[in-house]
């Protein structure tokens, strides 16, 4: 049974994922290298708490108790006494590595590790432990104290008898698992990353402005943000990363021109926030531009057994807020629709962009 956790980095994720094991009661410390991050974390939460408490979703005794649970330190010896580690450091592979080799040093031998990267194989960073069945991945989604879904990855190696105390953690932490194969970009990503990349790809082939193109897609796909509002939050140079780890898969997964150009500067998009009127045929291509990204890569990640239909669903709706899924939008796919969609197929196929997929 997991009651006490062991958070490595302190950022915006590993702070996420502290509230939410600290909230219910669980022994929480997290470790990070620098005094800044830790300071900042000391805001983070306060802040948090103190707004979950106007919101009538926290009592003062609960916030006073999580608070209790939470130790903040640059110590790394004080990860001896947890029954689950949680990396969530920069995405480095060597940096996880080397990380991994010394957690390994300091913990129990029956506590269990976990990887939250997105970008990394998992089997690729549990290499460099003695004992890589005890190490699978716990991918989380930003905000990590609020999102209810956690991708759950195990490895050839992970061991089968993680599954249990590892589900009844999620579950005491409000957490819904999905699980998904050890392949890149796992499950959502792997889907949603390329419908950002088609959205640069657009603004690359001129068809319309960025505000443009994100009103088009809360339009025809329900979300709440378009893909470079999205990518601003998450920053696009985490996009890029995500990107070159899924062109692995084919020639349509390559970032985009600009998504390369922006990334490198470490800059933001910067969005026309009242963009001019869209012609109802560039809406058009923009929607079927978009969804047929979508599409093709949630097909693709289907088809290759990365999750199953329902997990894919459940995701894009809980994690990334997509109003219609692609799992949906499949289903519901009229005959004309289908027929738009062959056509970008064949536009990408003349691009060379697609290739016979080998299952991952
Ligand atoms: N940001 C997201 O939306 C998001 C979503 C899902 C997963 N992830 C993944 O989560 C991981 C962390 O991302 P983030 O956005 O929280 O990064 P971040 O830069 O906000 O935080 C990383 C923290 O790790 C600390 N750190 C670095 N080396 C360390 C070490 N050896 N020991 C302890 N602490 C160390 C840094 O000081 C920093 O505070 C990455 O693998 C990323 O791919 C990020």
């Amino acid at each position: 049974m997991i009651r006490s956790v062991a958070i490595f980095g302190g950022g915006t994720m590993g702070g996420g994922i502290a509230l939410s094991c600290a909230k219910v009661g669980l022994r929480t410390t997290v470790i990070d290298t620098t005094d800044g991050a830790l300071d900042l974390l000391r805001v983070r939460i306060h802040d948090h708490l103190t707004r979950e408490m106007a919101k009538g979703r926290l009592g003062a005794n609960q916030a006073d108790d999580a608070v209790e649970h939470l130790v903040l330190s640059r110590d790394p010896h004080l990860v001896s006494g947890a029954d689950l580690v949680i990396e969530a450091v920069h995405e480095d592979l060597e940096v996880k590595r080397g990380l991994m080799r010394r957690i390994e040093s300091l913990l129990k031998p029956q506590a269990i590790i976990a990887t939250n990267t997105s970008c990394l194989l998992v089997r690729d960073i549990a290499a460099a432990l003695d004992d890589p069945g005890r190490m699978l991945g716990l991918h989380y989604f930003s905000p990590a104290e609020i999102s209810p879904i956690v991708e759950l990855i195990s490895t050839e190696a992970t061991r089968p008898d993680l599954s249990e105390p590892v589900l009844a953690f999620l579950a005491a932490t409000g957490k819904s698992p999905l699980p998904c194969k050890d392949s890149p970009g796992f499950a959502l990503n792997r889907f949603f990353c390329p419908y950002c990349n088609e959205a640069v790809r657009l603004l690359d082939d001129g068809v319309a402005t960025m505000g443009q193109i994100d009103a088009v897609a809360c339009e025809a796909l329900g979300v709440a943000a378009g893909p470079f509002r999205v990518m601003n939050l998450t920053k696009p140079v985490i996009m890029l990363k995500a990107m070159e780890s899924l062109a692995v898969l084919g020639p349509f997964y390559r970032p985009a021109d600009g998504l390369r150009a922006l990334g490198a500067a470490l800059a933001d998009w910067q969005i026309d926030e009242q963009p001019a009127t869209t012609s109802e045929t560039v809406k058009r291509t923009i929607a079927d531009r978009l969804t047929g990204a979508l599409l093709l890569s949630a097909a693709d990640a289907m088809a290759a057994g990365v999750v199953a239909p329902a997990d894919l669903d459940r995701g894009a709706r809980a994690a990334l807020r997509f109003a219609r899924t692609p799992v949906s939008l499949l289903a519901d796919l009229p005959v004309a629709e289908s027929t738009r969609l062959m056509a970008l197929v064949d536009v990408h196929k003349r691009r060379g962009n697609l290739v016979p997929m080998s299952p991952a």
